[in-house]
């Protein structure tokens, strides 16, 4: 792993090194949702299975040979590639931990595999080991995205998350491979820039040999579920630090946005009000939270508190938009709604957004409401589906 780092630490810098013409790369910034023949291809890809796993410890990045989804969510960073008879999913957390410089630190950290790289004589501990530290220390990890949307006040979430993506894929064995990211739609009554988000992010994409393109969070999850119903619905991404709506008329994303709402949402409100680290909750919410069994203690009662407040904001906001929308297609029959994300995975979660929706009026008649088949890499497999339906450039 030490020469594995040495090698991560050295690509970061070499990264910052080089200038790039930022202007030449947001040429390509165009998002084009033109489905042609390539479709047919993605679709045989659609029906394919979704191998998971997390990235290994020490392991080292690969070099793609082909198109390549990556979803840089608040919590996780997966990327998506296609295998002959599968796709294939890595992730990492996306969270960091800082300690303070020193010889013996370094040591433990080298012969432990543990995932650093330093700047600023502090020790940078990245993905799932940042969540050991933080439990160790009985305090929270800390995150590069806050709420779906990287800051520009904070230098280091830039850092972070590009070690973690250089450890998760290398240059591509084409240059100009289509890489296709996730984007968030624009947060209502939100803060940060969905447009320094994606800039920032092409940017760096650019400079490690691939093309990029984007899509939104909530177009991806269309595209990765929807396909028997022509891509006709609502597909909704609820991960770690926001919920993600497109509304999709025939593959087109009529509509998005996001709400700053998520799981981490949940975990800090929870954690605030029972006294433990949202950290802590995050793993007990993770392991063992059902929203059918009765809450059988204060931290159970909260979360159950929280996730309602969720669902509830969440088709409040989206009663409010659609209704406030004359961009809505005049759609014949009723349409389904997908639900994606970590945070819709405890069991129960579909069946109670399904029984809330009968509190809010939308302008759409509903047909059903469905838990994506693989809510954690719905966004990296809808991405992928995207890259490989675009022409690579000459
Ligand atoms: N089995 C589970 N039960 C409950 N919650 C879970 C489970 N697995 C993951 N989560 C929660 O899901 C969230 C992460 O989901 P996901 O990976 O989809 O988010 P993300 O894409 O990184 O974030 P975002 O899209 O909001 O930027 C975290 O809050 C995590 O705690
Ligand atoms: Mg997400």
């Amino acid at each position: 792993m030490a020469t594995d780092r040495t090698s991560l630490q050295e690509r970061l810098e070499a990264l910052k090194r080089a200038e790039t013409d930022s202007g030449s790369m947001l040429e390509n910034d165009k998002q084009d949702f033109n489905i042609d023949s390539k479709m047919a291809q993605a679709e045989k890809t659609l029906k394919k299975e979704v191998r998971s796993r997390e990235r290994g410890e020490g392991e080292s990045a690969e070099a793609p040979s082909g198109p390549v989804g990556l979803d840089i969510g608040t919590s996780h960073i997966i990327v998506a590639q296609n295998e002959r008879r599968y796709i294939r999913t890595t992730n990492e957390l996306n969270a960091f931990f800082t300690i303070p410089h020193s010889k013996f630190a370094r040591n433990i950290l080298v012969k432990n595999d543990v995932f650093f790289f330093e700047q600023d004589d502090l020790y940078y501990i990245v993905g799932y080991s940042a969540e050991n530290f933080a439990n160790m220390f009985d305090t929270d990890t800390r995150r590069s995205i806050k709420q779906g949307l990287l800051c520009s006040d904070e230098k280091e979430g830039l850092t972070v998350i590009q070690a973690i993506i250089l450890s998760l894929i290398q240059k591509p064995k084409r240059l100009g491979e289509i890489l296709c990211f996730g984007i968030p739609g624009d947060p209502i009554d939100g803060i940060g820039s969905v447009t320094y988000h994606e800039s920032i992010i092409k940017m760096f994409i650019n400079r490690i040999g691939f093309t990029p393109i984007s899509i939104n969070e909530g177009m991806a999850v269309v595209l990765s579920e929807l396909a028997e119903h022509d891509y006709t619905g609502i597909g909704i991404s609820i991960g770690g630090g926001m919920c993600n709506v497109c509304l999709s008329y025939l593959s087109f994303p009529v509509l998005t946005y996001s709400i700053q709402m998520g799981g981490d949402y949940i975990d800090s409100s929870a954690g605030s009000v029972v006294g433990i680290p949202a950290t802590k909750v995050k793993a007990i919410k993770e392991k063992e939270l059902s929203l059918i069994a009765k809450p059988k203690d204060r931290l159970t009662t909260a979360l159950h508190i929280f996730y309602n407040e969720l669902i509830q904001k969440l088709q409040k906001s989206m009663e409010r938009v659609l209704s406030a929308s004359n961009q809505i297609p005049m759609i014949s029959k009723p349409i389904p709604i997908v639900l994606s994300g970590g945070t819709a995975m405890p069991e129960g979660f579909t069946d109670k957004f399904q029984k809330s929706l009968a509190n809010v009026r939308l302008p759409v008649e509903i047909s059903s409401v469905h838990l994506a088949e693989d809510p954690l890499n719905t966004t990296a497999k809808g991405a992928l589906i995207m890259a490989m339906t675009e022409e690579t450039p000459e």
